[in-house]
């Protein structure tokens, strides 16, 4: 069994047990610093031309970072996601990419475990997001639902819209946040110093 390293940022460290998938060169997931704003912004922009992700300006990744969740192996980010916060107690898991190079070795699934994490660190209860495929998020444990649960988000799609931007239809997953009974305790804390940053 390999082992990931999740690190915080004031630098609490912890190890985690993962999967098989894991590549040889042991990624770090970790939550993102100001460094990796470009590097993000490339990873999702290289989906944004195949409509599997919506546009995103590199000022937009600057002033969302704390919300970044990536894997990267040295400096080299090679995986991220994002918690979207839309109230305290909902947020969209949002900017999920991996490296072409990478896919399939398990570091999706990490990054939005990673997201996962931050989110219950802040409280929030649920989580939705869109994908045009139904395999990642139900292997996720997220649950098939209507993106008409999430007002929010329509409106935010009609902004955007009204922008000439094109809204690809997606299918819509959420996931309840239960307690915490699956996050080490020493995660919470550093994570909650986090949000306070
Ligand atoms: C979707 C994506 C994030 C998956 O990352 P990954 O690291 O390759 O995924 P994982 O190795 O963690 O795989 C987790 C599960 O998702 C499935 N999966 C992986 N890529 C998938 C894809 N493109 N479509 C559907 N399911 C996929 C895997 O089969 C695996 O399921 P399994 O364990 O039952 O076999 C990656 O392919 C990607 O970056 N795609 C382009 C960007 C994108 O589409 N973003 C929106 C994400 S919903």
């Amino acid at each position: 069994m390999s082992i990931y390293t999740f690190f915080v940022h004031n630098n609490s460290v912890m190890t985690l047990p993962f999967s098989s998938h894991a590549p040889a060169a042991n990624p770090v997931v970790r939550t993102a610093s100001r460094g990796d704003v470009e590097q993000i912004w490339e990873l999702v922009s290289c989906y944004v031309a195949e409509g599997l992700m919506l546009p995103r300006t590199i000022e937009q990744v600057r002033m969302a970072i704390d919300n970044y969740v990536v894997a990267a192996v040295g400096s080299r980010v090679v995986a991220c996601a994002a918690l979207d916060e839309y109230s305290p107690s909902l947020a969209e898991v949002s900017s999920v990419a991996v490296a072409k190079s990478e896919h399939g070795k398990g570091l999706g699934t990490e990054v939005v475990l990673g997201v996962e994490r931050l989110a219950r660190a802040r409280d929030i209860g649920e989580l939705f997001a869109l994908s045009l495929s139904d395999r990642f998020f139900l292997s996720l444990n997220y649950e098939p639902t209507s993106v008409s649960r999430y007002p929010e988000k329509l409106a935010r799609y009609g902004k955007l819209n009204a922008a000439g931007v094109d809204i690809v239809p997606k299918r819509c997953f959420k996931k309840v946040l239960g307690n915490t009974w699956e996050m080490p305790a020493l995660y919470e804390e550093p994570a909650k110093q986090l949000r306070a940053s």
